[in-house]
């Protein structure tokens, strides 16, 4: 019998973390670069129901009945049975493999969510439109994050640049001149939980000042989708370089992002920031394309255990 596979990308923040959770819009994009994968084999001889999940790259063998119900990959499973309303599903090997990095901010989990899904769901004859995926991946991701805004699941199914406002349906814009990010990985990882858990509880302790950085990070999104869409990429680096500076304020940052995008500037990025939850994990700098390669250099040089460079188009 054939397995069914499927792919989703990364994805890194623009603009906007944080203050997306609190209503403000923020801008992400997919990065091809990196991507989760999930093949399902039919297993035709084997009883029905009995589900078999390998990740080698969280030294994943077990029967779906041998794991919590909270673990991710069996909440996805049991969940689009529960949509497709399907008690029993036909016998298979589910193999799970990523190469993004994880609890990095490049949306590691909502990609392994959307591209099992759609794999799944291809293996029961009912693949799901992008719609219902994200929607599903949404609650996969609230095990992750605990109150997602929704922006990681939304960018990876689509797949390409979203204004995302929370609670709102998905807007696509055009990028009339494709630009060039680099991305650094600080090799720290963070959880995306604790990070929006402090910044609630910062929140609550000061809600007229969180609220004021929240609806600056807004405006500045705002901004940028307009740089965007009129093609003045130079510009969006004294965004970016603003939207870094709110996120230390909120407390998100660290030693090791800082040094970064300073050393990114240094090299000569347009602007840089932290993207994603922050305090440690990646950040992105956006750069003139021929100086995209010495960027990534001087960041490794600085300690980024890893680069890419990508696209946005
Ligand atoms: O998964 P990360 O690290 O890219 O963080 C998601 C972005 C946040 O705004 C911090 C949280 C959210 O749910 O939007």
């Amino acid at each position: 019998m054939p397995a069914f596979t499927a792919t989703a990308p990364g994805k890194v923040i623009l603009f906007g973390e944080h203050a997306v959770v609190y209503g403000q819009p923020a801008i992400a994009v997919p990065v091809e670069q990196v991507r989760a994968r999930v093949v399902i084999e039919p297993q035709p001889r084997l009883k029905p129901g009995t589900l078999r999940l390998l990740a080698k790259d969280i030294q994943l063998d077990a029967r779906l009945d041998e794991l919590a119900p909270d673990q991710p990959l069996v909440f996805a499973i049991r969940l689009l049975l529960s949509e497709l309303k399907i008690e029993r599903s036909p016998a298979c090997t589910v193999r799970v493999s990523s190469t993004i990095p994880v609890a990095a901010g490049l949306g590691s989990g909502a990609a392994v969510s959307v591209a099992l899904l759609r794999a799944f769901s291809a293996f029961l004859g009912q693949p799901l439109p992008d719609e219902r995926v994200s929607r599903l991946a949404y609650e996969v991701e609230k095990i992750h994050h605990g109150t997602p805004s929704g922006i990681d699941n939304t960018v990876v199914t689509y797949a390409e640049p979203v204004y995302f406002v929370k609670g709102q349906s998905i807007q696509r814009f055009s990028v009339p001149q494709p630009f060039t990010i680099v991305i650094g990985d600080t090799g720290i990882s963070s959880s995306t939980s604790l990070a929006v858990g402090d910044v609630r509880q910062a929140y609550q302790a000061d809600p007229e000042l969180y609220q004021a950085y929240f609806s600056a990070i807004g405006k500045l999104a705002e901004e940028a989708r307009r740089c965007i869409a009129e093609g003045t990429i130079e510009t969006l680096g004294a965004l970016m370089h603003e939207n870094h500076v709110l996120l230390q304020k909120i407390g998100v940052s660290c030693e090791e992002l800082d040094r970064l995008v300073s050393t990114a500037n240094q090299a000569g990025a347009w602007g840089a920031k932290l993207s994603g939850s922050g305090r440690g994990g990646n950040m992105i700098a956006v750069v003139e394309s021929g100086l995209a390669e010495k960027v990534a250099h001087s960041l490794r040089q600085v300690g980024a255990v890893r680069t890419i460079i990508t696209q946005v188009r």
